[in-house]
């Protein structure tokens, strides 16, 4: 991986230490300048002209989102982020009363309080599976609240927000796919971070954004839906004319595609950007991107475990490049000001980002670096300097 030429492509970049890609990465030039373009053109002529006169160069949003997650391009739609892919994949499943959701301890905080909103509305019962002494997943139990419960859905973050615990996903497709759940993964931490693959993952939806990992602008996402739920007419409930055709006074059509998971208005200038961000993405190939993760990662994590005050809060036989660490004696206040005098640009990660997890490790928060592979082994070294010297 060409580091100097991926450093060309963030011209701003300066002397900073970024390390807040989990939470707003930073764009490539070819991203800023497809989206600068796109909108002078709208300027020029109107987005209806435009969107016209672009049909191809859209139709390549799909093919490339496709591409990054080893899918096919009618198994794609675009949403405005993460969260409006996940709310959409939620609301096509015709919930009752009694109904089970199984998800996890570390799942996203939006997606809980949408579990409990979807519990009071219409009195559905959500259980969580357990972790291991070592933070994973336990399996085993797992198998025994599908037994016992026959859930309606089962939900995982494949990478939460708030800690580098890679959950194994996989396994729990593995058990959804033999028992014919419906299988939502939410992959916003991890597409673009690390290479994930659709067909291991086994599941049904996976919702993304564009602005973290993906290195695409705010206010963009994907969705995927497996081709069952696509043939047995899933759908959203607040469908627009975007995802159905209005037949007659009382029936619509839905599309075929997983276009019917989006809604007509889209911001055409950010979907070629979001698309040039998966291109470029695709291009540096995702398998190299996850190695070079990996050691700028390991380099980080092992300089901080040097510095015997510090202690990391990431569980499972599995980490990713989220690190959150808190040091003995100092408020977050403190680690974050003396952070933010350095020129490093991160994300403190408070306890309503993680109520479950953070209870369990006896914390009211931590600071969450996330290094991304533009960043240097240099960066890891200066980074861990810092926050020994605070
Ligand atoms: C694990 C996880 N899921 C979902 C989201 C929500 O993403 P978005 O803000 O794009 O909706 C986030 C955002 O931080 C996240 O970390």
């Amino acid at each position: 991986m060409n580091i100097d030429y991926i450093r060309e492509d963030i011209p701003y970049y300066g002397n900073k230490i970024f390390l807040n890609s989990a939470g707003s990465s930073l764009m490539p030039s070819s991203v800023v300048e497809k989206i600068n373009n796109y909108l002078q053109k709208e300027q020029e002529i109107g987005g209806y002209y435009l969107a016209d006169s672009r049909l191809e160069e859209i139709a390549d949003f799909y093919q490339q989102a496709a591409k990054l997650i080893g899918e096919n391009p009618h198994n794609i739609a675009f949403t405005h982020d993460a969260t409006d892919a996940y709310i959409k994949a939620l609301t096509s499943i015709d919930f009752k009363p009694d109904d089970v959701i199984i998800t996890t301890d570390d799942d996203y905080a939006s997606n809980q309080i949408q579990f409990i909103s979807i519990k009071k509305r219409f009195g559905i019962q959500v259980f969580r599976m357990k972790n291991l002494e070592n933070g994973d997943l336990d399996t085993a139990d797992f198998e025994r609240l599908v037994e016992m419960y026959h859930p309606k859905l089962v939900a995982v973050s494949h990478v939460p927000t708030n800690s580098g615990l890679v959950q194994n996903a996989e396994a729990v497709g593995e058990i959804c796919q033999r028992e014919e759940i419906i299988y939502l993964v939410d992959a916003c931490q991890s597409v673009g971070q690390f290479d994930v693959r659709v067909s291991e993952l086994k599941c049904d939806f996976l919702s993304v954004t564009g602005r973290k990992f993906l290195r695409g602008p705010r206010g963009t996402g994907f969705l995927y839906v497996s081709d069952r739920m696509l043939n047995e007419g899933y759908a959203p409930l607040m469908i627009d004319g975007g995802g159905a055709i209005w037949k007659d006074e009382n029936h619509y059509d839905v599309l075929p595609t997983a276009q019917r998971f989006e809604t007509w208005e889209k911001p055409y200038a950010l979907v070629v950007g979001l698309t040039e961000a998966f291109r470029y993405a695709n291009e540096l190939g995702m398998k190299n991107i996850e190695t070079q993760n990996q050691i700028l990662m390991n380099r980080l994590r092992d300089n901080l475990s040097n510095i015997s005050e510090v202690t990391q809060y990431d569980q499972g036989s599995k980490k990713c490049n989220i690190l959150t660490f808190r040091k003995e004696g100092l408020s977050l206040q403190t680690i974050k000001e003396k952070l933010e005098q350095n020129n490093v640009f991160f994300s403190v990660s408070n306890r309503e980002w993680g109520v479950i997890d953070y209870k369990k490790k006896e914390i009211d928060g931590t600071i969450r670096l996330s290094p991304h592979y533009f960043n240097t082994l240099v960066e890891m070294d200066r980074v861990a300097e810092i926050i020994a010297d605070i």
